[in-house]
């Protein structure tokens, strides 16, 4: 669920109550705020800190409970090290710093006086300290039963409900934040779709998530399978048929450049809502983390809908191939052989290798319709990417230098960092068939590599494309400053940052 905590901007000096945050620098150098702090308090922090041995480096803290003489409950001192090098990431991660210890126990308040010892927090920096904040409230509690007491003692009810961010220019920090909001609804949004179990989110539950960005201004259209196997679908369709819940396909726009802006750039997502791996059935252990396996499609989803909200100038569709990869009597076997909607034939040798199929179709028919400028395809495809990567790096995989160059920089800039992988004609060999066109599967090595192959072969000349493959990073993700949720909402940020760096009208 989204943060339920209020968030403000508020001027340097307003009064405040509840929980107080103030910052010291290496030394430590108390921050204005926090020196008079320590004077009300007849030099409480001072000693505090000297007792704790803090000595203001960055992520550090000292915290007093209860200080005499004043109106807050609790002030907490957080070191920021050296604050005047700091670059957004950092901005954004001492907001998802702070925000973590804020329980609202001590208050349905919090105060940050965000200022450094010397000078100011410029309007864009404090932004990004609230979106690292506002991304590190989330909570996904939507199946714990058990609520605050009710009992009219608003006492009980501990969690954060404001949170005011005091600094130098309020307004205009209010004024930077605005689209920074429609990216933590967005990446809120793609957390919310990863986190749900596969029981209550399958295709046709997960289309109808999608249909409500219609309210934000998104053209949605829901093709059915009946539709889909009137476009040709053969891939896709294929992966869908052993489950009881039928397949479907999600086209949304967002024309924010108007025709004027001219083709659109394309995302496109996998959205298996659960995958069992089909007869070629995956073990028993960790399935469960298999509800996941949409992520791709979860963060296509959370982007149209930070793009709309923040008004993006720039043309974009989003396409998400939703099935369930279930084993049954009317499933796929080994050994099958379907047809693409691009006519490529594919001889299906794991029924565990079914996000490519899915992607398969949706990149064809996302070109063949949209003719887009790029495409940007996101996927929880291998296993192997973790083992090449771990769960710090998504892969990517591309046919254009400039598009990869300026996804590793969007990444670097946001924090979901991407590590280039290769491609190339004796990678392509590993998936030619006897029986088909190509095979679903190349072997064991380079399982990460191979599976781009197929990828790329429903790529037509010139298109500019590129593969990320977020097995490692988008789901049973690991703690970071700026998320706790098994749902990271990985690539929602990144991609943001990539259209209004090179896509958006100025
Ligand atoms: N969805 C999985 C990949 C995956 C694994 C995502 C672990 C997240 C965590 C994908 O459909 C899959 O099963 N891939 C196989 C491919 C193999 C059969 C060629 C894999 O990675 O083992
Ligand atoms: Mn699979
Ligand atoms: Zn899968």
């Amino acid at each position: 669920m989204t943060d339920q905590t209020a968030l403000s901007f508020a001027s340097k000096t307003a009064a405040g109550d509840g929980v107080a945050v103030v910052f010291a620098e290496e030394g430590p150098k108390l921050s204005p705020a926090a020196h008079d702090l320590d004077k009300k308090t007849g030099g409480l922090l001072a000693r505090a800190a000297q007792i704790t041995g803090f000595k203001g480096k960055k992520g550090t803290t000292v915290d007093v409970l209860a200080p005499q003489g004043i109106k807050f409950s609790r002030i907490v001192v957080v070191g920021m090290g050296k604050p005047a090098s700091f670059g957004h990431e950092d901005w954004l991660n001492l907001g998802g710093t702070v925000r973590g210890l804020l329980s609202g126990r001590e208050g349905a308040s919090a105060h940050v006086y965000l200022e450094p010892v010397k000078g100011e927090v410029s309007p864009a920096d404090a932004s990004s300290f609230a979106l690292g904040a506002q991304l590190r409230g989330y909570t996904f509690k939507k199946y714990k039963s058990k609520t605050p007491k009710k009992n009219g003692n608003a006492n009980d009810d501990k969690t954060l409900k404001r949170l005011v961010i005091h600094c130098a220019d309020p307004r205009a920090a209010g004024a930077a934040f605005a689209p920074d909001r429609a990216i933590v609804d967005g990446v809120n949004l793609a957390r919310d779709l990863v986190n749900e179990p596969a029981n209550v989110l399958g295709p046709a539950e997960f289309a109808q998530r999608a249909k409500a960005l219609i309210k934000a201004g998104v053209q949605v259209e829901v093709l059915n399978d009946a539709a889909l196997k009137k476009l040709g679908m053969g891939a896709l369709l294929a992966v869908g048929q052993g489950s009881d819940k039928p397949s479907h396909v999600v086209v949304m726009q967002w024309k924010g450049a108007g025709p004027k802006g001219g083709a659109p750039i394309a995302i496109v997502g996998k959205g298996v809502t659960f995958d069992a791996g089909g007869i070629s059935l995956k073990p028993a252990s960790g399935m469960e983390e298999m509800k996941g396996d949409m992520a791709g499609a979860a963060c296509v989803v959370g982007l149209m809908q930070a793009l709309a909200e923040r008004k993006a100038k720039v043309n974009a569709v989003g396409v998400i191939g939703l099935v369930e990869n279930m084993p049954s009597g009317k499933a796929q076997r080994p050994g099958d052989v379907v047809t693409a909607k691009s006519g490529t034939t594919i001889e299906v040798l794991n029924t565990d290798a079914e996000g490519r199929m899915v992607l398969a179709d949706c990149l064809w028919y996302t070109q063949d319709r949209f003719k887009p400028k790029a495409v940007v395809n996101l996927a929880t495809l291998t296993g192997a990417v973790m083992v090449a990567l771990g769960k710090e790096h998504a892969g990517l995989f591309s046919n254009n230098d400039e598009l990869a160059d300026w996804l590793i920089a969007a990444g670097t800039e946001t924090g979901e960092k991407l590590w280039r992988l290769p491609l190339g004609p004796k990678y392509d060999k590993l998936i030619e068939s006897k029986v088909a066109d190509i095979k679903n599967t190349g072997g064991r090595w380079g399982g990460s590599i191979s599976a781009a192959q197929f990828l790329q072969r429903f790529i037509k000349e010139g298109t500019s494309w590129a593969h990320l493959d977020i097995a490692g990073t988008a789901m049973s993700s690991v703690d970071s400053d700026v998320n706790r949720s098994w749902g990271s909402g990985f690539g929602v940020r990144l991609l943001d940052r990539l259209i209004k760096d090179h896509y958006e009208r100025r």
